[in-house]
């Protein structure tokens, strides 16, 4: 079984595959890890993340780097969303997480075109969306935790930002597929949305 788990910054996906992958015992990839290590890398090597070459040849980061904790961040974030506009980028990308989706046995793959282009045969495949309003402040919340002041303004102009690059890209942009379900987690919270994912899993299977 593939589940497919895709949609917006901060939209609740990754919490959601995290927990299905959990509840169903399968394996799970976070594919946007893959274009922020090389938006990671590209940082590294004092390259341009909007120069195909550039951001090509950072496509060739070593694992190790898949475990930094500035992947995590809003900056690397950004740098992801710019390198992943490159088709060769996408390309280089490809063939990794193809392979994570048809392992024997199956897996949960989340990210922008989990459903359209890497696995357009997963038996499951939700489209999860929320309000930019819910999930700026979401990233505000968490950001409040980690001690980082930014305003919520300013979270709420880079996930616009960011929205707008991913759906608006030539290559692989942002969209549902055609036979995606919609989940809205505007107004859930994360064990409301964990149980709802199950729920639509559920009727699929
Ligand atoms: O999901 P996450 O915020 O980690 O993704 C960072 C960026 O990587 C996204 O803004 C998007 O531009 C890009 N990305 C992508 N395709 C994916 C996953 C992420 O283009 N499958």
């Amino acid at each position: 079984m593939i589940i497919a788990v895709d949609g917006p910054t901060a939209s609740g996906k990754g919490t959601i595959a995290k927990a299905l992958a959990k509840h169903y015992r399968l394996p799970h990839l976070d594919t946007g890890l893959l274009y922020r290590a090389v938006g990671r890398q590209v940082f590294l090597d004092g390259g341009d993340p909007d120069n195909a070459g550039d951001a090509l040849t950072a496509c060739t980061f070593p694992d190790g780097l898949l475990l930094d904790p500035e992947l995590r961040t809003e900056d690397t974030g950004g740098l992801a969303s710019r390198v992943s506009v490159h088709r060769s980028v996408r390309e280089a990308l490809f063939e990794r997480q193809r392979s994570f989706a048809l392992q024997p046995g199956g897996a949960v793959l989340d990210g922008r075109d989990v459903g359209t282009v890497i696995a357009p045969e997963a038996q499951v495949k939700l489209f999860v969306v929320a309000s930019v309003e819910a999930r700026a402040l979401r990233r505000w919340k968490e950001m409040q935790e980690r001690g980082n002041g930014r305003t919520l303004a300013e979270i709420e102009n880079d996930l616009r930002l960011r929205d707008e690059r991913d759906l608006n890209r030539a290559e692989a942009p942002l969209r549902a597929a055609d036979d995606a379900v919609m989940l809205d987690t505007s107004e859930l919270n994360r064990d409301e949305a964990i149980a709802a994912a199950i729920d639509l899993v559920e009727r699929k299977l």
